[in-house]
């Protein structure tokens, strides 16, 4: 399921080739990249997965994995070719029914030529066996898999699936999952949605978990150890199922102390955001000294790290703020990070103010009071940072800086109201900045242009902390 940033060229050649079937004659390989600016060979082109059944086995004693990926897709051109993105070594692939032909490319590409062209608009599912060891695998130098002392994860953003699934991996290409995991026996496979069953055979455990609503490939998860599972029930009716590793250490206690408290906070958020948009939810902690933590779908990734000075609702807070700002509404392409970013900040500030720590107000006025002019924290641009800059502190701070400024220039009332109709507007699907803003100026009747300038895209730190400030 997404939306094309462009159309890709046609091949004009083709037609002088008169000897060939006309459906072949009109296809050409898919692009190698879904048209973002900022990682031009992520994603594909020329097709839409609209499900990923993976069945898998992971063995932590060597960190190898293996199994089935089956993809049901929908062709969006006439495709003599298109491309996965993927790095464990692939040892058959089949296009409806019939084996076809693949290599290798690039950084993560996997080239598949079916036995025949693929029309535009048809159905197409592709099954594809692999294994490797995805510690081993390295794209542009870098890994998102973590090996544990008992087994590995895969979280990262915006790249994770590359190392445990084959995908169009670009938030566009949203699908459920199906995602069913063997195991040792005594060890658990932990990852998003609901866990349909377990079953045990020959010294191994097969964990089914499912995740039913659109979901980016990088908020897609798997993580197997050693793990204690709770469960439970939000007060609103959610079903809860948290994974803390059983090598935690000091950090269990602090983890827990944050994580359980999960459920009261969706259902906090869902005040300010709408109605929790999945139907499970949860946290987990495998034993990694990441140093990131990650909203992926359902069931965010803590590190052990963020809980190591004590309890730190703050992050759930930013996590769970991700399933509507980020996971419900996703971006269109990666420089739209401030809709998920400034978003799960300025939740933090809710938080504050709701925990009695400082208002959202005090907060911003703080953060731009202790940002002198010339931190370099100003000349990165929230509204488009650059792939470089994806992740700075600024996309989060001054990215809720900019949400305090509007909500002084249109009101509390507008500005809630924009903060829920906006997951309900674009829910289950893709948003960009500009998006926001033409939704923002829609809601409070007001042209926004130069306040989000200002906030957003300006690389100086503005004149007033705020809105409020400037008009006094
Ligand atoms: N969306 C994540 C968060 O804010 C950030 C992940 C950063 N990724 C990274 N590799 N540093 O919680
Ligand atoms: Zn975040």
């Amino acid at each position: 399921m997404h939306r094309r940033f462009f159309a890709p060229g046609v091949l004009a050649a083709a037609s002088v080739l008169l000897a060939i079937p006309a459906s072949a004659a009109s296809s050409a390989p898919g692009a190698s990249g879904i048209g973002d600016p900022y990682y031009p060979a992520y994603g594909n082109g020329g097709y839409d997965v609209s499900h990923y059944d993976l069945r898998l086995k992971y063995q932590p004693a060597t960190d190898r994995l293996e199994g089935t990926a089956t993809l049901l897709a929908r062709t969006t051109e006439d495709l003599s070719r298109f491309n996965l993105d993927f790095l464990l070594d692939v040892g058959e692939v089949q296009v409806n029914g019939a084996k076809a032909s693949f290599a290798t490319s690039g950084e993560h590409e996997l080239e598949i030529t079916p036995k025949k062209a693929l029309a535009k608009g048809s159905h197409v599912t592709i099954v594809i066996r692999y294994s490797g060891v995805p510690s081993g695998e390295k794209a542009y130098g870098f890994t998102s898999w973590h090996r544990t002392a008992d087994g590995g994860v895969a979280a990262n953003e915006p790249e994770a699936a590359w190392w445990w699934f084959p995908s169009n991996d670009h938030p566009l290409d949203k699908a459920t999952y199906d995602v069913s995991v063997q195991v040792p026996d005594g060890t658990q496979a932990i990852s998003n949605g609901t866990l349909q069953s377990t079953t045990s055979r020959l010294g191994w455990t097969r964990y089914n978990w499912r995740s039913n609503k659109p979901q980016a490939t990088y908020l897609a998860t798997l993580a197997v150890g050693k793990f204690d599972i709770t469960t439970g029930r939000s007060e609103s009716g959610i079903p809860v199922v948290n994974a803390y590793s059983k090598d935690l250490g000091d950090n269990d206690g602090a983890a827990r102390a944050s994580i359980e408290r999960t459920g009261e906070i969706a259902d906090w958020l869902a005040e300010y955001f709408g109605p929790y948009p999945f139907n499970a939810l949860g946290g987990y902690v495998p034993n990694t000294n990441t140093g990131y933590a990650l909203e992926t779908q359902t069931r965010p990734f803590y590190s052990p790290r963020q809980f190591a000075a004590g309890s730190n609702t703050q992050v759930v807070v930013h996590e769970l703020a991700h399933q509507w700002y980020g996971d419900l509404v996703s971006v269109s392409g990666w420089k739209d990070i401030w809709i998920n970013e400034g978003f799960a900040r300025y939740a933090q500030w809710l938080w504050s103010e709701h925990e009695g720590e400082g208002t959202a107000q005090e907060i911003a006025d703080y953060v731009y009071a202790t940002r002198a002019a010339d931190d370099p924290f100003w000349t990165v641009r929230p509204g488009d940072p650059g792939p470089d800059n994806q992740f700075h502190i600024a996309v989060y701070d001054r990215g809720a800086l900019a949400l305090q400024a509007l909500r002084n220039e249109i009101g509390d009332e507008d500005f809630f109201a924009i903060l829920k109709g906006w997951t309900q507007k674009y829910a289950y699907g893709n948003a960009s900045v500009g998006d926001f803003r033409a939704y923002a100026e829609q809601v409070s009747g007001q042209s926004l242009g130069s306040l989000f300038d200002t906030w957003l895209f300006e690389p100086s730190k503005p004149v007033a902390a705020t809105a409020r400030s400037a008009s006094i």
